[in-house]
């Protein structure tokens, strides 16, 4: 059979080559649209041709502690795709030459990494980056994460993480942009468009992929990789919107999720991965799953055994199985026996021949070997992540003005985190190295007349606090004292969940000790989560988040202390007064009871910071809000309007958050919805105008547990800061 199979391919192939008069066959011709080009590669390939498409295995040492599991020994050239885990071009062209000269076909290999924020030129994690709220720029660092990529052979990132997140006990929030859907959206959609660029095919453009899809973020109790129990109403109002953002942006492709969806894990999800995705949507990329999911649909209590596994995948949609190593040795079998049609083969084939195709992969095939001088850490690379980390920093607190800090003051630096490096880069910090990171201590010793007085305290964590007294001393001594308290890289990320988001006490007690030297203390925090700041907050004079701020953490800090920057970073998810109020967010639905009711007995019951919080070294002044009509139809277009001025003596970026509310609703709706927000420089003594304007069926309706679009007639509230006004719908 198989040989009838491969001598009719060869007539195929000649006859083709010959009935389009070119030396050339038509998926090899770069001038025919990409697919007839699909549609004539896969009429060539065999089925083992077809299913080696449906693979990624991995290729060179992993660099993550969590994608345990087999290594492959032999490589087989006529693989789908390499998880690349090398730093040079050179191993990477050398596979590549083996897929295209030493196979039937010449399908090029597709090398796929994980490029979450930078490769070596690492900038603030995605959850620092939400808090900027400035997606334009979050665009610009992933510009320079796709070129350092595309320059060393990768030719997909496993990003943007578009998950939903709103339990900090998660290690994971630290890669998504918090806990709103709208915010990740935009965030989400910047970056897909930023990677991939206008056309894949230019030099330079990566292919992004929208992951963990879906619901991923909903982890009980803020477990790595346990059940997410996600009604079809949640699923649409709050986990897929961002996916469906990220789809309508252009994302080549997206990868299942691990987390069990309400009894069907995402991996083996027809709903999500066929219905919605590729039928609902149209994407005509692919979905690859994520590091041994359907392995894991064994662990899980779905499927009795490996094929089984790779059945329920492949038929719900998982269409490129990452390295577990079990699409290739079940499918055939499983085709034989009826299992898997061939249907569905060929429209997994399909999907990955198209982006291969787009990306331009079949023309060019090999990246060029440049020096590293040439690729990584460029000057203007750097400028973008000290821009963005600058951006993304929230000032919490400011008692008294004590930031910035004053000319000539003489400054303490002390905690753990004051001389780190390698904690300032984050979790997936792609090939970033510490000896690239400019710490704190290096920052702040750049701009200061004379460099900080240093002592660490503690540790991180432990019971030594036998550097206690060096460091109250060296307080004592100080003007000023800058505390630099916070989370290792590893505390957050994959598989670094906690059980209670409070620093360590032996940071609390570091900070209580220095306290007591009388001096005014500003507390910096770096970490990749919500923290409960309930013992901290109180006891410091200024309290600064600078996350996890990648390489030019240093001279970002210090451009804020001394105030050359303004700090206009928001918070994107809530900071909870302690670990008991999770979860809490700013989107809940309306209570039955309200007023003294439904609270905590113990605690507020309202959050130490919420969404959108962050102050500034200036003040602004909101004018009236206006809108341009108080009722409306369907198909008007109603612009609101507020002026804002910066009051205060120094230039600053504010930005304004505009939120609905749906007061009465045929379902319930939230307290209030971002759906609209914008970031302006105002010098100081200025004004700027701020407009949101509102298309009705976008930023009024809600989408039901079908994912129909309803809007109902009735009244609305468009609200900004402490104002709201009532627009109706006839
Ligand atoms: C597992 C993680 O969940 C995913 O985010 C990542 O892209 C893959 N491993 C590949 O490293």
């Amino acid at each position: 059979m198989k040989k009838i199979l491969s001598v009719s391919l060869i007539l195929a192939c000649c006859f083709s080559a010959v009935a389009g008069n070119k030396n050339i066959l038509p998926y090899k011709d770069a001038s025919l649209p990409v697919e007839e080009r699909v549609e004539d590669l896969l009429s060539r390939m065999t089925l083992d041709e077809k299913i080696a498409q449906l693979n990624q295995y991995s290729l060179g040492s992993n660099d993550n502690v969590n994608n345990n599991g087999e290594m492959v020994k032999v490589l087989p050239p006529e693989i789908g795709s390499l998880l690349y885990t090398a730093d040079d071009a050179v191993s990477r062209n050398a596979m590549q030459k083996r897929a295209m000269e030493e196979t039937r076909l010449g399908i090029p290999i597709l090398f796929g990494y994980d490029t979450v924020h930078g490769y070596r030129t690492i900038y603030p994690i995605p959850l620092a980056q939400g808090a900027s709220w400035n997606p334009d720029l979050a665009g610009e660092a992933c510009r320079v994460a796709a070129q350092e990529s595309y320059d060393v052979g990768i030719d997909w990132t496993f990003s943007p993480m578009v998950d939903v997140a709103r339990d900090p006990r998660w290690g994971r929030v630290a890669e998504g942009y918090g806990e709103d859907p709208y915010l990740t959206s935009v965030f989400g959609a910047s970056a897909v468009k930023a990677y991939q660029g206008d056309d894949m095919s230019e030099p330079g453009n990566i292919a992004a992929c929208l992951k963990h899809y879906v619901g991923y973020g909903a982890s009980e109790a803020g477990r790595d990789y346990v059940y997410t129990e996600i009604s079809r109403q949640s699923l649409w109002s709050t986990y897929l919107p961002p996916f469906e953002a990220g789809v309508k942006a252009g994302a080549a492709t997206l990868m299942s999720s691990f987390n069990d969806i309400s009894g069907t894990p995402g991996s083996a999800n027809h709903y999500t991965m066929t219905e919605i995705l590729k039928e609902m949507w149209g994407h005509d990329g692919f979905v690859v799953g994520d590091w041994h999911a359907v392995k894991q649909l064994v662990t899980q209590g779905m499927a009795p055994d490996d094929a089984t596994a790779v059945e329920y995948a492949i038929n719900a949609g998982l269409d490129m199985d990452m390295t577990d190593n079990l699409y290739m040795p079940h499918l055939a079998s499983l085709v034989e026996s009826g299992r898997v049609s061939v249907d569905r083969i060929d429209d997994a084939v399909r999907r990955i021949l198209r982006i291969k195709f787009r990306l331009g992969l079949f023309e060019h095939p090999y990246v060029e070997e440049k020096p590293e001088n040439e690729r990584i850490l460029l000057p203007e690379s750097l400028d973008v992540a000290r821009r963005l980390a600058e951006e993304t920093f929230v000032l919490l607190k400011n008692e008294e003005d004590v930031l910035p800090l004053k000319p000539g003051q003489k400054v303490a630096l002390i905690g753990p985190m004051a001389k780190s490096q390698k904690d300032l880069l984050g979790s997936w910090h792609g090939r970033g190295l510490a000896e690239d990171v400019v710490s704190i201590f290096d920052g702040l010793s750049e701009v200061l007349t004379e460099a900080p007085a240093y002592a660490a305290g503690c540790g991180f964590e432990g019971d030594d606090r036998s550097g206690f007294d060096e460091a109250v001393k060296t307080a004592s001594e100080a003007d000023v004292v800058v505390l630099c308290l916070g989370e290792r890289y590893s505390w957050s990320g994959e598989n670094a969940s906690r059980s209670t988001i409070a620093l360590p006490e032996i940071q609390e007690d570091l900070l209580k000790a220095v306290k007591a030297a009388g001096k005014p203390v500003v507390v910096l925090l770096s970490n990749g989560r919500a923290l409960d700041l309930t013992r901290i907050s109180p006891l410091a004079d200024a309290v600064l988040e600078i996350w996890q701020p990648g390489i030019m953490g240093g001279p970002a800090v210090a451009s804020v202390l001394t105030g050359k920057t303004n700090p206009s970073g928001r918070l994107t998810v809530t900071f909870p007064y302690t670990t008991g109020q999770i979860p809490i967010y700013y989107c809940q639905r309306h209570p039955a009871r309200d007023g003294s009711q439904g609270r905590y007995q113990d605690i507020p019951s309202t959050p130490m910071y919420e969404f959108g919080y962050g102050l500034s070294y200036t003040s602004y002044d909101y004018g009236t809000l206006t809108v341009s009509a108080d009722s409306f139809t369907v198909n008007d277009t109603v612009t609101a309007r507020v002026a804002v001025t910066n009051a205060g003596d120094m230039d600053g970026k504010e930005t304004v958050q505009w939120y609905v509310c749906d007061p009465y609703s045929t379902i319930t709706r939230p307290v209030k919805e971002l759906k609209h927000f914008e970031k302006k420089l105002i010098p100081a003594g200025e004004s700027c105008t701020f407009e949101f304007e509102i298309d009705p069926m976008r930023d009024l309706s809600y989408v039901n547990w079908k994912g129909e679009r309803i809007l109902e007639p009735g009244d609305y509230y468009i609200i900004v800061k402490d104002q709201k006004v009532c627009i109706t719908l006839e």
